[in-house]
């Protein structure tokens, strides 16, 4: 095998820090084509940037036939993240009005809230696990309240999303386990009541809002309408859970950055993006060549896959000075933590409310906050974050 093809079997493994490896590939070459995995690794900033604004890359791998060997049946999520303009455009354009900065704002009080309540329950026990007790639960009940899942069923919607979410395969995105079929199964069941409710008497939600696009002209098909409620609960409650799990990791391992956001709060939201560089909840974008295209002197050839290693990307040292170092001050983010072009997070706004309310209550609320167990790393290389972090409180 390569040194190449060595360093990318290390990488697979889901390590505990894949950064020193990141670099090694990043030094070898920016770009390059790895024959073990049949595809291009981009790990510099600039290149990744490039790739995610280049206008004839394209996210339908089906489209050019390179879609994974295994792509022959079993759910796989779908919707925005694998579509094309123009229909990207037309989905893209239904929901992002719910999750603009300016709407995402008026949810702060809410979700200060749910913060304030799951920490005070924490702090009577004078300990918690940070993913199951809080981080967990907090990005749950804030997406279900914008769907407009009434609160009763909230717990139910968790359950379900999670059990989906922890049975997709990292590789092929496939759900690959019983539990995880039957809870898809559920949570569409469920949400086709919820749609069905909100047609008859609409309220003010996003599924009410997309309801209202569906009857008005053929815009959202009511396949499209439930994939996109599906989308959101898959791929937005574990990353957001994650900002929140590797954040706080972050700051314990820095005591002194810990101290000075403690002492100066302001400093939030440039700490937030800061943690998005430092530990990217989601490490790889990945891409197909539409055309052939040239990249950093490469010719990379139409239906060429492009892996994106986003967290490679964000500890380049020609985009970021010293970029191994975690400065919450560090300045002007640009980071690839929630990519970039028309495929940037939809949800950047939300996951940057929770994460400044959550890391903030954190900090200020609990001054002798310190990890009090063994943590436990997901093992997934595409999603980076820890299954349990137990801290002690007071
Ligand atoms: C810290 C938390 C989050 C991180 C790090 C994150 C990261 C990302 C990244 C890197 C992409 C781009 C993928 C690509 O270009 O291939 C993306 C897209 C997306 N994210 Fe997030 N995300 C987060 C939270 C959320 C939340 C809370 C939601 C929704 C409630 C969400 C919904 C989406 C959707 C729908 C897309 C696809 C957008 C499109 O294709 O147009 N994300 N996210």
């Amino acid at each position: 095998m390569t040194e190449l093809g060595e360093l990318v079997g290390q990488l697979m493994q889901a390590s505990e820090d894949p950064y020193p490896t990141y670099d090694r590939i990043r030094e070898h070459s920016r770009v390059c084509w790895v024959p073990d995995l049949g595809r291009w690794l981009v790990t510099g900033h600039r290149e990744v940037l490039a790739v995610l604004n280049h206008g004839r890359v394209s996210v339908d791998r089906r489209r050019y036939g390179t879609a994974p060997d295994d792509d022959n049946g079993g759910y796989r999520p779908g919707g925005l993240p694998f579509v094309d303009p123009p229909d990207h455009t037309r989905l893209r354009s239904l929901v992002q009005d719910s999750f603009s900065p300016k709407t995402v704002a008026r949810l702060r009080p809410e979700v200060q809230r749910l913060t304030d309540e799951l920490l005070t329950r924490a702090a009577e026990r004078g300990e918690m696990d940070l993913i199951a007790d809080f981080a967990g639960p907090l990005p749950a009940i804030v997406l279900a309240g914008l769907l407009g899942i009434p609160a009763r069923d909230q717990a139910m919607f968790r359950s379900w999303a999670m059990t989906i979410i922890e049975t997709i395969d990292p590789v092929s995105h496939r759900v690959v386990s019983e539990d995880g079929h039957q809870a898809r199964t559920d949570l569409t069941a469920y949400l086709t009541e919820v749609v069905a409710a909100r047609r008859r008497r609409p309220e003010d939600d996003l599924i009410s809002r997309m309801v209202r696009a569906e009857e008005s002209g053929q815009r959202l098909t009511a396949a499209e309408l439930l994939e996109m409620c599906l989308l959101l609960a898959i791929v937005g409650l574990e990353t957001t859970t994650n900002l929140i799990g590797n954040g706080m990791s972050a700051l314990l391992a820095h005591p002194a950055q810990l101290r000075r956001l403690r002492e100066d709060p302001a400093l939030v939201r440039g700490a937030v993006e800061e943690l998005l560089r430092y530990d990217a909840p989601v490490q790889l974008a990945g891409r197909v060549a539409a055309e052939d295209i040239e990249l950093a002197g490469q010719a990379l050839r139409q239906g060429q896959v492009i892996g994106l290693v986003l967290g490679a990307a964000n500890r380049d040292p020609l985009a970021f000075p010293l970029p191994d170092r975690l400065d919450i001050a560090r300045g002007p983010a640009n980071h690839v933590g929630f990519g970039r072009g028309i495929h940037f997070c939809l949800g950047a706004a939300t996951a940057r409310l929770e994460g400044a309310v959550a890391i903030t209550a954190l900090v200020t609320r609990f001054p002798d906050l310190r990890q009090s167990g063994a943590v436990k790393r997901r093992q997934n290389v595409h999603v980076r974050g820890f299954e349990s972090l137990p801290l002690a409180l007071n």
